[in-house]
């Protein structure tokens, strides 16, 4: 997975909960804790997922509990900076929402044999629409942590909801 993602993640520790412990989660996961994280670097999926299960550790808390901060963080402080024109011109969490497909395919053009997530979108009512998150990665708590983390960016009120471990309603105000 691109390096931005653990990159973030070490921001977000480091900002919220101080660097030991981001350096405790690196020892945990078996790495130096000195190790630094390029954002356009190709980091192995294994490693990655190692990393957050020890973050979640080290900080006691659940994966939704680290998705939740986790997307906070990337929606609202991180991505904000690092990928600014992503946001520009959109004004609702549906318009960012329905862009997330092309987003992704976008930002992983770099990395070789890049497998973004991709997303489906079917409207069940003018108001409901359910995304399909497509990845073998099985992060659907992260998906709905940044969900959040959009509704919040653009002061809405999402009532989100996961259906399966691949869908999730999304229900605009
Ligand atoms: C401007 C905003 C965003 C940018 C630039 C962005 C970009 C990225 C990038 C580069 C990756 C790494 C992908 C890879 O290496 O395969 C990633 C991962 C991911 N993104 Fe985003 N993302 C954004 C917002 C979102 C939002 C709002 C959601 C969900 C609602 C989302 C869901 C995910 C998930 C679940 C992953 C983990 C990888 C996986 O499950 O396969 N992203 N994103």
């Amino acid at each position: 997975m691109k390096g931005v993602i653990v990159k973030c993640l070490a921001d977000m520790v480091t900002e919220k909960f101080g660097k030991n412990k981001w350096e405790d989660s690196l020892e945990k996961a078996g790495i130096p804790r000195t190790t630094f994280f390029l954002t356009t670097q190709d980091v192995d999926d294994a490693l990655t997922m190692k990393v957050i299960a020890s973050a979640c550790e080290v900080l006691k808390i659940t994966t939704e509990q680290a998705a939740a901060a986790f997307g906070d963080y990337w929606v609202n402080d991180f991505a904000v900076k690092v990928y600014k024109p992503f946001y520009s011109g959109l004004t609702s969490a549906k318009e960012f929402l329905l862009n997330l497909d092309k987003v992704h395919v976008i930002t992983t053009q770099t990395i070789p044999n890049a497998h973004p997530p991709r997303f489906d979108y079917e409207w069940k009512d003018p108001k409901t629409l359910i995304m399909t998150y497509k990845s073998p990665r099985g992060l659907i708590e992260f998906f709905i942590g940044l969900a959040h983390g959009v509704g919040k960016h653009f002061h809405e009120e999402l009532k989100i909801t996961k259906l399966s471990s691949d869908k999730v309603e999304i229900i605009f105000s």
